[in-house]
C-alpha cells in the first residue's frame, strides 16, 4: 500500500493483510483486508484510526508517514473513532513512540483505551458536533454513531473537503491497491461489491436498525467521499454506498431479494439426491437460487446469501436424532445475526428416526420464519418423494414472490 492524497492536506495511509489469518479470528478473508488510516494536515497533524501489529501493519503504516514527511512523534493528534483492536492493536506500542499525543474518541471510546490498553492520560472525550481545529483551515467535526457496530463508535467529518472518515461503516474485505472506486476497473469494481455485501453480513447486520439511525443522523451533511478504514474510497458518488446500506440494512427485518438460499449439507448424498427437483421446482418460479453446502464452505458464505435472500432452504439429514451438525451451526448463525423475516423450507431424510425436523422447529422458533410443510423421507429418495420436493420448492418461489411484491 502507498500513501495517496484523497484531498488537499489529506492523506490515505495503511496496511494490506494478506497473511491468510481470519477477520476477528473467525470470517474467512482469502483476498486479505486493508486496515486503513488517514492523516488530516494543518498546522497541527491528525491521525485517523490506527492499525493492529498484524501482518506487518505497524511497518507500512510508519513507511508510507515517512514518505509524507512524517514520523509518529510528529503526530499531534490520534482520533480513535473505533476501538476494535483491528484498528488500536498497536495503540500501545505508539504511545511508547509519542506519549505526548492527545487521543480523541467518545466517552465509551475512553472507558475502552483504558480496559484494552490501560492507559488514561491524554485523552480527550468528544461529543456530537465537537470540533478539532488543526490550523489552516483544516476543521474535523465527530459525529457520534453508536453501534455500527460497538457501542462507542463515531464517525469523523471534514466539511471542507466533504470528506467522511468512517472506520467500519461503508467498509469491505479485500486488499486495496488502487483505493479509489472510480479508478476500478469493472471485475475488481464487482469484487469490492460482494465484499462490501460479506463484511456486512458478517459484521454490522446485527446493528442494522443503528446503521439506519446513523445514515439518518448524518444525511444533514455534504459528503463528497467515503473514506472508511477497510476497503476502497467512494469518491465518484458516495451516494451508492449510502443506498447500498440502507438496502443492507433493510434486509434484516424482511424482505430481503426475491431470491433463494439452498444451505445443504448430506452425509452419503440421499440428502442431496433431492437437490435437482427442488432447484427445478424453484426454477419453474423464475426465482434466482443461491446453493451453499456446508461444511464445505465457510458459513461466512452461506451467512451472506441468506442475508440478502428473503427465502431460504435447509436441506439436511437427521444424525443422531437431530440436525445434522453441520447445517445446525449454520442456522445458530443465522439466529445471532438476526436473519429474521424468511419464507422457509427444510427437507432431509433419516436413517431409523427422525429428530431434525424437531431440532429445527425449536431452534428457529424466535426467527420471524415463515416455514412450509417439511419433507422427510427414509432412506434414499423415490420418485414420490422427488415429486413432493418439486412441489415444496416450486411453493416457497411462489411465497417468495408474493412476499417480495407485497412489501
Ligand atoms: Fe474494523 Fe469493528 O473493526
Amino acid at each position: 500500500m502507498k500513501a495517496v492524497e484523497i484531498a488537499k492536506n489529506i492523506y490515505f495511509v495503511g496496511a494490506n493483510i494478506r497473511n491468510g489469518d481470519l477477520f476477528e479470528g473467525m470470517w474467512p478473508i482469502p483476498d486479505g483486508v486493508s486496515l486503513n488510516s488517514y492523516i488530516v494536515k494543518g498546522e497541527k497533524t491528525a491521525l485517523i484510526d490506527l492499525v493492529r501489529d498484524w501482518d506487518n501493519a505497524p511497518k507500512s503504516l510508519t513507511e508510507q508517514l515517512t514518505s509524507l514527511g512524517i514520523s509518529i512523534e510528529q503526530i499531534d493528534y490520534l482520533i480513535l473513532n473505533h476501538l476494535e483492536p483491528d484498528h488500536t492493536g498497536w495503540l500501545e506500542e505508539f504511545l511508547k513512540r509519542n506519549p505526548k499525543v492527545t487521543i480523541l474518541t467518545t466517552q465509551l471510546g475512553k472507558k475502552m483505551v483504558k480496559s484494552f490498553y490501560k492507559n488514561e492520560e491524554n485523552v480527550t472525550v468528544v461529543k456530537d458536533g465537537d470540533t478539532l481545529d488543526l490550523g489552516n483551515n483544516m476543521i474535523l467535526t465527530f459525529y457520534s454513531t453508536p453501534n455500527v457496530h460497538w457501542p462507542e463508535t463515531m464517525v469523523t467529518f471534514n466539511e471542507s473537503s466533504g470528506v467522511l472518515f468512517s472506520c467500519d461503516a461503508f467498509g469491505s474485505y479485500g486488499c486495496v491497491d488502487t483505493p479509489f472506486d472510480d479508478l476500478l476497473d469493472k471485475p475488481t469494481h464487482e469484487f469490492f461489491d460482494r465484499e462490501s455485501l460479506r463484511y456486512y453480513a458478517n459484521i454490522v447486520a446485527s446493528f442494522s436498525p443503528f446503521v439506519e439511525k446513523a445514515i439518518e443522523k448524518l444525511s444533514g451533511l455534504t459528503i463528497k467521499m467515503i473514506a472508511p478504514s477497510h476497503g476502497i474510497i467512494w469518491r465518484k458518488n458516495p451516494q451508492t454506498i449510502i443506498e447500498r446500506y440502507l438496502k443492507f440494512a433493510s434486509y434484516m427485518n424482511g424482505p430481503a431479494e426475491p431470491e433463494i438460499t439452498i444451505i445443504w449439507g448430506s452425509m452419503y448424498g440421499n440428502t442431496e439426491a433431492v437437490l435437482s427437483p427442488l432447484i427445478e421446482g424453484i426454477n419453474s418460479e423464475r426465482i434466482p437460487v443461491h446453493i451453499h453446502q456446508v461444511p464445505n464452505e465457510d458459513v461466512s458464505y452461506p451467512l451472506t446469501s441468506a442475508y440478502r435472500s428473503a427465502g431460504l432452504v435447509f436441506a439436511m439429514p437427521t444424525y443422531e436424532y437431530r440436525m445434522f451438525p453441520p447445517v445446525a451451526a449454520a442456522i445458530d448463525m443465522f439466529g445471532r445475526k438476526h436473519l429474521k423475516n424468511k419464507k422457509v423450507l427444510r427437507i432431509g431424510s433419516y436413517g431409523w428416526s427422525g429428530g431434525a425436523q424437531k431440532e429445527f422447529d425449536t431452534m428457529t422458533a424466535d426467527l420471524d420464519w415463515e416455514c412450509i410443510e417439511p419433507v422427510e423421507w427414509a432412506g434414499a429418495t423415490d420418485e414420490e418423494t422427488n415429486e413432493k420436493v418439486y412441489e415444496q420448492g416450486k411453493k416457497l418461489a411462489q411465497l417468495v414472490k408474493q412476499f417480495c411484491v407485497q412489501s
